[in-house]
Order: structure tokens, then C-alpha cells, then sequence
């Protein structure tokens, strides 16, 4: 509808140009002034103006752009569009409204952001008014009910609140009104549907809450209503099947309720676009005594409409194109008939309770967008769609491997997701045939074998690669393309090993990278730090290991938000000034908007996620938030200071550094890390008293400094009394609320580490590994005095096997030469 108008006015200007330059007309002197006025009037940039800036005395206003007049030189019409950098000057006595013979006013697309003048009751001999993205609040009052010229009036998308008033009903000539996306509230006065010219009415995206019933309705020749996206409530209204010439009807998301059936529908035999989804209704199906020929939908959208079974009559619907009966509960069969209807593009049929695909699937049509997700549908995969560009079967319980000749099915496909189903066997490579594909998602199945190479050749047009939580083998593929375009790569929850693959610096688009719990070995992937357009970088639970430590990046990490690289074998200090470049972490300032990736085409959206440890408890990101900014160093052998610099990532939720062996004190600087609800230090060895500044962290929820050699009193008088006593044990040192509030003495300035809870998780496999310990007889091979010799962060791990295994031994640190060190005594 937009887009016609929009269209049709271009040409209308276009035309309505060449007329005045054809037949010159010399504008009358305050026609010209007036408008001079208006223009002096108003502020704006003569950079951006297209329009204003050419209006001047050198010629005749007849001439300007965007200004028509009639033969005696009155201007009738005025375009002004898109100079969005007006502002001001616009009120009741703007000089505009002293421009009497004006019949066509279209000001949209502009930025006056005032209350909307009630001059325009001037303009009587207005026909077309269009004010659409003007930035007007106030309400609209009467001042419209004296145009009864006006066949054409767009208000929408400003900011206009209240009531519609009455005296619209005066606009006996209008055919189009528009009031989308204001804020206009209360009921929708029956009036406007006896209005004998109206063809079009859109209150789409306000705050109706109310449809009065009409009546004597007989005569409208009211073809599109849109009320969608209010909080319309109540029975659905009956009336609205009196508007027999209706052939567009949209009452998607607002508060109707009650039961309904669809069979009402075909009275309204020029019905072709219908969408009722997401109110509260409970649409009955399955009429019986339908005239096929009465009823032709093109676009019929039932979603959310507590439907049970397929509509019947769909079965005829020859005309059909876009079918939507999403977030029903249609349970058992998905008739073999769906397939077969002639003029089907797309079908959403996810968020349903269907088990079973009939057969048989050939001789089908040319469907471009399947949507199946989230079913109960069992059985083979059904890939039989030669021209579909979209395929959604996630979250069903199709099991099978995926064909090996599914390349045969997809060369027009662009989105393929299977995840969350139960396939098994290998990746075919046949699925690199796929030469469109921009997502592949297989994800969360039982997919086995080693990832195809070709499939890393494909980047060059693959944007997302989810692999996440299968039973790949192997390494990844050193392959990726010269001119890679992947901007996500998920392989978490893999048997993949190996190192990073080199050519994955060709993806200089990356934004998600997952490698996640895989066996992947080798130093830090230092190349990743050119990726400058890189958020997400989980290393987490592999068998990295080395420093940090990487030459200076070329285009460093502007963008990043997660670092997760916890438990792996990464050691050393952290290089001096390492989180300095982390532009995104510092900036606090940050929008809250979900971030997700777009895939290119129609309107899908395909959203990252990522797991992560945030207030001690393993959580999802299904939408990756701009804002959610996370450090996790946790479990690796880090030593030396926390780093000052890391304490400018202002914008940082989640800091976890537990289980490392970062000594010296906290930074007092901790308390510019504002934005933090989660802190874990716990595990290491640091010394010193709590800074007062971490108890100014006052969006911090989770804490926990316990097990290090932290001293005095916890700060008081602040909400760190509100932790539990277990976020600061261990530290032999540490005293006040919410531990005891006297200090033990005496005070013991080699405090033993504490060995209370016996059950301290242990991940034998890691130590096994690490220590090179025999485990087998339950005996400690090796001399103890060896103990000494290692450095504490091998001993924080030691500590708690040998608490484990041996109560009666304790352990004592010593600190020589700055290094602490842990003593066995017996
Ligand atoms: C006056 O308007 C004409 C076009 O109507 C334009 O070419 C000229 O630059 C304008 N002069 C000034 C000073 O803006
Ligand atoms: C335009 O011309 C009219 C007289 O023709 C004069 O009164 C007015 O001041 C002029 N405006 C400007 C902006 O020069
Ligand atoms: C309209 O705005 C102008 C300045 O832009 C101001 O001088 C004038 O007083 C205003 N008139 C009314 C009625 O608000
Ligand atoms: C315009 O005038 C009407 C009365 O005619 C008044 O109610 C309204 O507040 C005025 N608007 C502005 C912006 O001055
Ligand atoms: C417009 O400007 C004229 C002077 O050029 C002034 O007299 C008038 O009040 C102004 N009107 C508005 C609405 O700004
Ligand atoms: C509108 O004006 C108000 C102040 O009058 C200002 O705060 C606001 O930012 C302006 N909005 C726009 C979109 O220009
Ligand atoms: C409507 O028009 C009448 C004359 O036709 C006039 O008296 C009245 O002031 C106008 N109403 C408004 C709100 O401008
Ligand atoms: C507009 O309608 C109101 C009542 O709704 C009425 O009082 C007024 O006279 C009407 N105005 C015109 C110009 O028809
Ligand atoms: C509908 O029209 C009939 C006569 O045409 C009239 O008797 C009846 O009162 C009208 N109903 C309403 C609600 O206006
Ligand atoms: C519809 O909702 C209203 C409240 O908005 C409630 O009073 C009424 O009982 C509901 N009707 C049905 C059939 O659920
Ligand atoms: C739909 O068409 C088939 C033939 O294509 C016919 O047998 C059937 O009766 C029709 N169904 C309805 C409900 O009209
Ligand atoms: C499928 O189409 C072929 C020809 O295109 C035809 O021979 C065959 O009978 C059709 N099969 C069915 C089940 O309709």
C-alpha cells in the first residue's frame, strides 16, 4: 500500500513538475511571500534541504520545486518530503495556513517536533493532507473536522495521543485514512465505518482498546482495515463481517477473545488477505459447505489461534501463497495436500504438535520457504523441495542420517537448519553442491564422523556454520576460502582435535567463534587478534595452553564482548596492557538492543548462542545482548597481578578469574567496573585487605573471593554483607559480617589453606593429566619433597586431592623470593 502510494506520488511530482515548467504562470506577490515566510520561518541545513534551499525571489514560486499553482497563480499544492532537518518555527500563525487555495499538502518526512498545529483547519479546500513522520504529538481535537474536502489523510507514525474525535465523521469524502503508529487511545468510534467514501483505514500500532459495534453498514465500500498490534479486546467483533467489499482485514495482535468460526469468513467474498494471529481466540476449522470459488486468500496468516486441526478447505485454496498457522496446537498427520497446493511460496507451520508427514511426497510444488520447527515430527528427513531457498525442520524428532544425495535438493537453498533433531551418521558432502547457502545449522544431533572439508571452501558465501553439540571427530579443515564471509563458526560440544586452523584468518568478518569443550591443543591462536570484527571468542575447555602472550595486533579487538577461555592449561602472567584495546568492553554507554545476525532474506531472524558461566551458574545467551560483557579466565595456571588495565573495561557484567594463581592485592581500581553483577576471584592467592571500592559495585550479585589469603575486615556498612559467608571463606585472614566478627587468634599471617568442604569438585581426568599422578592403587607415586618445587598454581589443584585423599596431612604455604609456595607436613 505504502509502496503504491509512494510510487504514485513520485510520478504524480514528477509530472506535477514538468506541468508548471510547460505552461509558466506567474505566482501571485503574497502567495510567493507567504511561502518566504514559511520558509524563514523554519531551521534547517541547506546541506540535506533538496526542496526549501531553491525557494528564493530570482524566480516565480509557480517555478519552485515542490510548488504547483493553479492558472491564476494561488498555490494548490505542496510537497515538501524528506527535508528531515527541518525543525521549528511551525505553529498556529505560521504564514502556511494563510495559503487558502491550497488542495494538496504533503509535508512528510520531516522533523517539526511540535504539537500539531490546529491550523490546518484553516486550509478548507484541503483534499490531500498528509503529515506522515512529521514528529506531531498533542491530539487531534477538532481541528481536522472542518476539512470536508479531504478525500486523503495521513497522520501516521508521529507521536498524536487521545481519542479520535467524533467530528471525523464529518470527513464525508475521505476514501484513505492512516493513523498508524501513534498513541492514540480509547475506542475506535463506530462513526468511521459509515464514512460512505472510505476504502482504506489503518490504525495499525496504537493503543485502541476498544471497537464499538456498527451497524447500517450495508453500503461501505470499505476494502482494507487494519487494526493490528492494539489491545482491542472482547468478543471478536461481528460487525466487521457486515464490510462486505473487505479484501484486506488485519487483526493480528491484540486482545479479541472468545471462540470463533472461520466459516464467518466467507461471507467476505473479496477476502484475500486475512491475518487474526496472536490475539486470545479459539478459531474453529474445518467448515464443511464451502463454495470453493467464494473464497480465494492469497495471504492468510491464523498464528497463535488455538487451532487443532487443518482447515479443511485450505485444501482448494488454488490461490493461496503465504499460509501461516504457526503456534497452533494441530496434532497428528501433515496432510500429503499441503504440498500440492498450486500457488504456495511459503508455509509456516512451526510451533505445532505434529507427528507424522504423509506420503507420498512427489509431484510437489515449487514451495520457496518451509518452516516445520519446533514439532513432534518423526522419521526420515524430508528433503524432496527442488526450489526452496529455506528450510526450517529444527526441533523435531526426525532421526535417520541426513542422504548422501541431499546436494540434488539444494541448490536454490540459502538457510538449512536441522538442529535439535536426532540425525545421525555423517555430514555429506553432497550438501556442498549447496552453492547459495549462507546458513547451516546442525546443531545439537548426534552427527558423527569428520567435518568435510569442502564445507570450510563454502564460506565464501556461508555466513553462519553451527555444528554445536554433535560428535564430530577429527580437526577442522584447513581450508577456509581466500574471501571467507563467515561471520559465525560453532563448534562447541565436539570430539574435534588439533590446532586452530591458519586459514581461519581469512575470515575477516568473524564475529562468533565457539570452539568450546573440543580436545583442540596448541598456543593461544594469536591470528585471531586481526579479526577485528570478532564479539564472541569461546576457547573454554580445551587443551590450549602457553602465555597470552601475542605480537601487537593489526586491527585489534574493537568489538569483543565475551573472552572465554576458561579451563585450559593457559599460564604465565598476563601481558602488560593486553585488555587496553578492548574498546567495546570499555564503553558503557552502549545501546540495549539484541543482537542478532539477519539472515539476508525474508525477515528471518538467526540468533548466536553461547554458554556461559555467569553468577556461578551455567547459563544460555540465546540472543547474544550488546550489552552482556564477559571475562572468563577461570581455570587455567594465570599467576602474577590482576591487571590494572583490565579494570577499565567499564562496561563489563561477568569477571571470573577463579582457579588460577593470581597473587599480590586487588586492585583498588576494581570499583570503575560499574556495570558488574558477577565477580569471581575465588581459587587463587591473593593477599591483602578487600578494597573499600568493590563494596561500591552496586549492581554486583554474585561474589566470590573465597580460598585466598585475604585479610582484615570485610568493609562494612555495605552490601557486601548481604553475601553469603561462603563467598568469603577460606581466606583464614578475613573477618566481620558476614563471617565472625572478631579475628581469629591469633592472627596467623601464613594462613593454612582451608580444607572444610572435603568434597571440593575435582576434575580427575584434568589432574590425572596435569600431575601425572597414578590413581590406580590409591597411592601417591613420587617423593613429597617434590611439592616444593611447584609453583601454586599447580598446588591449589594439589590442595584439594590431598585434603581429599588425605585428611591427617595439612599443608602449609611459604612465601620465598615472592613466590609462594605449598609445604606437605604430616
Ligand atoms: C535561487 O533558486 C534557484 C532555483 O530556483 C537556484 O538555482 C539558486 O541557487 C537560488 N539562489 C540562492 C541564492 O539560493
Ligand atoms: C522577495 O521580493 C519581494 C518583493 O517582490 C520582497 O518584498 C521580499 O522582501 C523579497 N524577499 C527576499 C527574501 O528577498
Ligand atoms: C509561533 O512561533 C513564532 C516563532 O517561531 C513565535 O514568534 C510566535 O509567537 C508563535 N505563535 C504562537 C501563536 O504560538
Ligand atoms: C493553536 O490554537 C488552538 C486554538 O485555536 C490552541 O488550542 C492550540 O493550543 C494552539 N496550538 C499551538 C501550538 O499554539
Ligand atoms: C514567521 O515569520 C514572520 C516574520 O518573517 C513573523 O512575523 C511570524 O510571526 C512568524 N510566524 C511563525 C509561525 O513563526
Ligand atoms: C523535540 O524537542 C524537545 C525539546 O523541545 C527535545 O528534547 C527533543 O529532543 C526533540 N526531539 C527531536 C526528535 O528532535
Ligand atoms: C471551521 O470553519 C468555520 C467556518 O466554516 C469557522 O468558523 C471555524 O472557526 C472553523 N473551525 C476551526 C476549528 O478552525
Ligand atoms: C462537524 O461535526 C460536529 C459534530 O461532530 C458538528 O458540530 C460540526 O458542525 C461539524 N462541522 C462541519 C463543518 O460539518
Ligand atoms: C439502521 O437503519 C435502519 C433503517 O435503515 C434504522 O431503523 C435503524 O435504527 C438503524 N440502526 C442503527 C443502529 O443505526
Ligand atoms: C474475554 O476477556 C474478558 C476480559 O477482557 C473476560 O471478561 C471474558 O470472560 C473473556 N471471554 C472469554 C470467552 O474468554
Ligand atoms: C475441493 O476440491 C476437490 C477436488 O479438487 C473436491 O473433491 C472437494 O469436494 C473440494 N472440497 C471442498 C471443501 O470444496
Ligand atoms: C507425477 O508426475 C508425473 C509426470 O510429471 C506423472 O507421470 C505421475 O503420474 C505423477 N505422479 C503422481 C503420483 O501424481
Amino acid at each position: 500500500m505504502k509502496i503504491t502510494l509512494l510510487v504514485s506520488f513520485l510520478l504524480c511530482y514528477s509530472y506535477c513538475i514538468y506541468i508548471t515548467h510547460a505552461s509558466p504562470i506567474n505566482c501571485l506577490e503574497d502567495q510567493q511571500s507567504l511561502l518566504l515566510q514559511f520558509k524563514n520561518n523554519l531551521t534547517f541545513d541547506p546541506k540535506y534541504s533538496t526542496t526549501l534551499k531553491l525557494w528564493n525571489n530570482s524566480t516565480a514560486c509557480c517555478y519552485w520545486r515542490g510548488v504547483r499553482c493553479d492558472n491564476e497563480g494561488h498555490v494548490i499544492a505542496l510537497y515538501l518530503i524528506e527535508e528531515e532537518l527541518i525543525s521549528g518555527g511551525f505553529n498556529n500563525s505560521s504564514s502556511l495556513f494563510s495559503l487558502q487555495h491550497l488542495q494538496e499538502l504533503y509535508l512528510s518526512y520531516t522533523n517539526f517536533n511540535s504539537s500539531i498545529p490546529s491550523g490546518f483547519s484553516k486550509l478548507e479546500k484541503l483534499k490531500e493532507l498528509d503529515l506522515s513522520n512529521c514528529h506531531f504529538y498533542g491530539t487531534l481535537s477538532n481541528s481536522m473536522s472542518n476539512l470536508t474536502h479531504l478525500t486523503y489523510l495521513d497522520l501516521s507514525q508521529n507521536d498524536l495521543s487521545g481519542a479520535i474525535p467524533n467530528s471525523m465523521s464529518n470527513l464525508t469524502r475521505l476514501t484513505y485514512l492512516d493513523l498508524s503508529h501513534n498513541d492514540l487511545s480509547g475506542a475506535i468510534p463506530s462513526s468511521l465505518f459509515t464514512l460512505p467514501s472510505l476504502e482504506m483505514i489503518s490504525l495499525e500500532d496504537n493503543q485502541f482498546s476498544k471497537l464499538d459495534e456498527f451497524f447500517n453498514v450495508s453500503s461501505s465500500i470499505l476494502k482494507i482495515l487494519d487494526l493490528s498490534t492494539n489491545y482491542l479486546s472482547g468478543p471478536f467483533p461481528i460487525s466487521i463481517f457486515q464490510l462486505k467489499s473487505l479484501s484486506h482485514l488485519d487483526l493480528s495482535f491484540n486482545k479479541f477473545n472468545g471462540s470463533l468460526h472461520l466459516d464467518k469468513f466467507f461471507e467476505l467474498k473479496n477476502l484475500n488477505f486475512l491475518d487474526i494471529s496472536y490475539n486470545k481466540l479459539f478459531l474453529k476449522g474445518n467448515p464443511i459447505n464451502v463454495e470453493p470459488s467464494l473464497f480465494r486468500a492469497i495471504i492468510l496468516r491464523l498464528a497463535s489461534c488455538n487451532l487443532k486441526t487443518f482447515p479443511s478447505f485450505l485444501m482448494n485454496q488454488s490461490t493461496l501463497v503465504f499460509l501461516d498457522l504457526s503456534n497452533n496446537q494441530i496434532q497428528g498427520v501433515l496432510p500429503n495436500w499441503i504440498w500440492k497446493l498450486q500457488s504456495l511460496k511459503k508455509l509456516n507451520i512451526s510451533h505445532n504438535l505434529l507427528t507424522e508427514l504423509e506420503g507420498p511426497l512427489t509431484n510437489l510444488t515449487y514451495i520457496l520457504i518451509v518452516d516445520l520447527h519446533n514439532n513432534k515430527l518423526k522419521g526420515p528427513i524430508p528433503v524432496f523441495l527442488k526450489y526452496a531457498t529455506y528450510l526450517d525442520y529444527s526441533m523435531n524428532k526426525f532421526s535417520s542420517t541426513i542422504p548422501q544425495d541431499i546436494g540434488n535438493y539444494v541448490s536454490f537453498t540459502n538457510f538449512i537448519s536441522l538442529s535439535n533433531n536426532n540425525f545421525n551418521g555423517s555430514i555429506p558432502s553432497s550438501l556442498c553442491q549447496a552453492s547459495r547457502l549462507q546458513l547451516l545449522d546442525l546443531s545439537f544431533n548426534n552427527i558423527s564422523g569428520s567435518i568435510p572439508s569442502c564445507l570450510m571452501t563454502m564460506t565464501e558465501t556461508l555466513k553462519v556454520l553451527n555444528l554445536r553439540r554433535n560428535s564430530l571427530q577429527g580437526p577442522i579443515p584447513d581450508k577456509f576460502s581466500a574471501s571467507c564471509s563467515l561471520q559465525t563458526l560453532n563448534l562447541h560440544g565436539n570430539l574435534l582435535h588439533g590446532p586452530v586452523p591458519m586459514s581461519l584468518a581469512h575470515c575477516s568478518k568473524l564475529e562468533v567463534l565457539d570452539i568450546g569443550t573440543n580436545q583442540f591443543v596448541g598456543q593461544f591462536p594469536c591470528f585471531l587478534q586481526n579479526i577485528s570484527t570478532l564479539k564472541v571468542l569461546v576457547l573454554r575447555h580445551n587443551k590450549f595452553h602457553g602465555t597470552l602472550g601475542c605480537s601487537k595486533a593489526k586491527n585489534p579487538w574493537k568489538m569483543i564482548q565475551i573472552v572465554d577461555i576458561a579451563f585450559n592449561n593457559f599460564s604465565g602472567k598476563l601481558p602488560k596492557n593486553y585488555f587496553r584495546t578492548l574498546k567495546k568492553m570499555k564503553d558503557d554507554n552502549d545501546n540495549v538492543e539484541p543482537d542478532i545476525i539477519r539472515s539476508a532474506i525474508y525477515n528471518v531472524y538467526y540468533q548466536d548462542s553461547v554458554t556461559l558461566v555467569s553468577k556461578g551458574q551455567q547459563m544460555e545467551l540465546v540472543k547474544i545482548l550488546k550489552i552482556f560483557i564477559a571475562i572468563d579466565f577461570s581455570s587455567n595456571h594465570f599467576e602474577g597481578q590482576i591487571p590494572e588495565d583490565l579494570m577499565d573495561l567499564k562496561a563489563l557484567y561477568v569477571l571470573n578469574l577463579s582457579n588460577n594463581a593470581f597473587s599480590n592485592e586487588i586492585p583498588s581500581t576494581i570499583g570503575n567496573l560499574k556495570q558488574l553483577e558477577s565477580l569471581d576471584l575465588s581459587n587463587n592467592s591473593l593477599v591483602g585487605e578487600i578494597p573499600m571500592q568493590l563494596a561500591s559495585l552496586s549492581f554486583l550479585s554474585y561474589l566470590n573471593l573465597s580460598f585466598n589469603h585475604l585479610v582484615g575486615k570485610i568493609p562494612t556498612g555495605t552490601q557486601l554483607q548481604s553475601f553469603q559467608a561462603s563467598s568469603f571463606e577460606g581466606n583464614y585472614g578475613l573477618y566481620g559480617s558476614p563471617l565472625t566478627e572478631i579475628p581469629k587468634l591469633p592472627y596467623d599471617p601464613h594462613p593454612q589453606p582451608a580444607c572444610g568442604r572435603l568434597a571440593c569438585s575435582i576434575d580427575w581426568s584434568f589432574l590425572s593429566v596435569e600431575l601425572g599422578f597414578v590413581f590406580g592403587l590409591g597411592i601417591i607415586i613420587g617423593p613429597v619433597m617434590l611439592w616444593k618445587q611447584w609453583r601454586v598454581r599447580y598446588c591449589k589443584l594439589v590442595d584439594k586431592i590431598l585434603c581429599w585423599m588425605f585428611s591427617r596431612m595439612y599443608l602449609e604455604y611459604a612465601t620465598d623470593r615472592g613466590q609462594t609456595y605449598t609445604v606437605l607436613r604430616w
